[in-house]
């Protein structure tokens, strides 16, 4: 970095800007610990085995007690949860199974009593096949108007039989879904999310108005759904799937991932944003090359991006140290600050990664029931406490997935009979999907589904989760829950500017640097010990007591320090 590197600095952790400056007020985001819930799976209120907004107020004290800066809530609307959620009936209200828009308010309000921001999921590429504008199209015939907010074209073949094109979605199958009438509408995910056409200026006002329909409720911040996809060349001729990613489709000229008039639809969001004081806020889910990132993290437009690299990599010093480097380069030129990220809805869970040899097929291995390569899960708890002190440790945002902080492996073992994710039914059986990250919390040993409701939960728990059970970590002080706790109390106490100072006389395996106001964050990926720099030991992610921690002078492997010192 070439940033000055100041010996003091103020400390602005977010809740103290909640009690400051409006300047300060507008930039929480920076540093922020966002922690994900995916509602279904979180708490559940009334017994019905689905996660509900109720179930998460009971349990703001967790998050309180957590330390956690803001709570990210994937998508809790009206859904037929083709897609967990991210096929959305209608924007602008609740699920009724989750709850209600006044629940929601009270949800909000006991958030922000404990000073915690509130982010919520915007999924605008596309709606659900039940979204009222997606129905009307449907009975309103080709050519109509209503067609217009949809991407609709006709079929190949004298009766428009065929596809228009032989692209495939996400989940697998193909990418246009035939209405009956000879015409086909496309679907970049699952068929039961149309994309909309965002070419349309009723499409455009209609998402202002959702922006500020959440905006008024109180909502601090959004995230942005597969932000990348919105603006799409549709114009004929279509080229085929081979010819979509052809080594010479330039940044920026893929039909429709990544273009360059994305960033315009942003440029009006953020006009919205803008609108309220503080400015909402946004996080985009961008799945771009790296250098394509900074425009969405751009102040004009969403101000923030998701770095996934990290979740990317394995656990091992040189890919951590090369792929904060590169992120933190990136963010200063976007002026954003970085996100890091080792979990989320959508991956297997980080201390299940680690558990596994580098290089691991994670599909193979949830098919086989997350028994080939058999996993090393006392390894992968160490390595993910390790991985995640040192994420803690950096400048920028980090997102958490709820859960994470309780050290859950993934779920590898769901019967088929079981699985919610469309992937399984469109692979036709041969990937598993995402389910095994959204298994339900266990907040107790015993009961129905371990405390997360009265009755089994909708994706059933296997009897080791009792073992990850918050009720026992709780009495635990070496528990994956009191370091995540102990972990964001430091951060917040210790965190201040942006800057960071690598170590570069460090042994290989570990990666070392210093932060404004002297502390240093050091990692040991290898398995040896390796000796200790001098200073205080403020947090180990091994399980040491606070006397051994006193007298720490080696590091143990795989595991990370937190040091307050005085000089470098
Ligand atoms: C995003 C979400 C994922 C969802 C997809 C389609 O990638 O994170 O869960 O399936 O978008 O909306």
């Amino acid at each position: 970095m070439t940033d000055t590197f100041p010996a003091e600095e103020v400390v602005t952790s977010a809740l103290d800007v909640v009690r400051t400056t409006d300047a300060e007020a507008a930039t929480w985001w920076r540093q922020a610990v966002v922690y994900q819930i995916y509602p279904r799976s979180f708490a559940d209120s009334n017994g019905d085995g689905l996660g509900d907004l109720p179930g998460i107020t009971t349990r703001v004290p967790h998050l309180a007690a957590l330390g956690v800066d803001a709570v990210w809530l994937s998508p809790f609307y009206p859904s037929a949860l083709a897609d967990g959620g991210y096929d959305v009936d209608d924007y602008r209200d609740v699920d009724p199974r989750i709850g209600t828009l006044e629940q929601f308010d009270d949800l909000v309000a006991a958030l922000h009593a404990h000073g915690i921001r509130v982010v919520v999921d915007i999924v605008p590429n596309h709606s659900s096949n039940r979204h009222r504008w997606f129905t009307d199209a449907l009975a309103a015939g080709p050519g109509s108007p209503e067609r217009a907010r949809y991407v609709f074209r006709r079929g190949q073949g004298p009766d428009g039989e065929l596809p228009p094109t032989d692209w495939t979605a996400m989940f697998g199958g193909p990418a246009w879904e035939p209405v009956g009438d000879g015409d086909w509408y496309l679907h970049l995910f699952a068929p039961e999310q149309p994309d909309w056409n965002w070419d349309h200026p009723e499409v455009r006002e209609d998402f202002h108005t959702t922006l500020r329909f959440w905006s008024d409720r109180g909502v601090d911040g959004f995230r942005i759904d597969v932000a990348h996809a919105l603006a799409k060349d549709l114009s004929e001729p279509l080229p085929s799937q081979a010819d979509l990613r052809a080594p010479d489709v330039l940044d920026g000229m893929h039909r429709f991932e990544d273009r360059d008039e994305v960033h315009e639809i942003y440029r009006g969001w953020r006009a919205v944003f803008d609108e309220y004081d503080p400015p909402r806020t946004a996080v985009a889910e961008a799945w771009v090359p790296a250098h394509r990132r900074a425009r969405y993290a751009s102040p004009e437009g969403l101000g923030q991006a998701f770095n996934f690299d990290l979740l990317l990599a394995d656990p091992d010093a040189a890919q951590f140290r090369r792929t904060i480097e590169d992120n933190l380069a990136l963010a200063h030129e976007s002026g954003a600050s970085s996100t890091w990220v080792l979990s989320n809805h959508d991956v297997v869970r980080h201390a299940t990664r680690y558990a596994l040899p580098a290089g691991t097929d994670l599909p193979a291995w949830l098919m086989s029931g997350g028994t080939d390569p058999a996993p090393d899960l006392e390894r992968g708890r160490r390595l993910a406490r390790a991985a995640t002190a040192l994420v803690l440790a950096l400048p920028g945002s980090t997102y958490l997935y709820q859960g994470e902080e309780l050290g859950l492996p993934e779920v590898a073992e769901l019967d088929a009979a079981d699985l919610q994710d469309p992937t399984w039914q469109r692979s036709q059986g041969t990937e598993k999907g995402r389910d095994g990250c959204r298994v339900p919390l266990p907040w107790t040993a015993h009961g129905a589904s371990l405390g997360f409701g009265d009755g089994p939960a909708h994706l059933p728990q296997p009897a080791w989760f009792a073992e990850y059970a918050v009720s026992r970590q709780e009495e635990d002080p070496t528990s994956t829950l009191a370091l995540y706790r102990r972990a964001l109390a430091a951060r917040r106490r210790l965190q201040t500017g942006e800057q960071l100072e690598w170590a570069d006389d460090v042994p290989a395996g570990v990666v070392r640097f210093r932060r404004p106001g002297g502390w240093t964050s050091m990692t040991n990926f290898g398995p040896a010990a390796v000796p200790l720099p001098a200073g205080r030991v403020v947090l180990s992610s091994g399980t040491h007591t606070d006397d051994e921690l006193a007298t720490l002078t080696q590091l143990p492997g795989e595991t990370t320090v937190w040091l307050e010192t005085t000089t470098a």
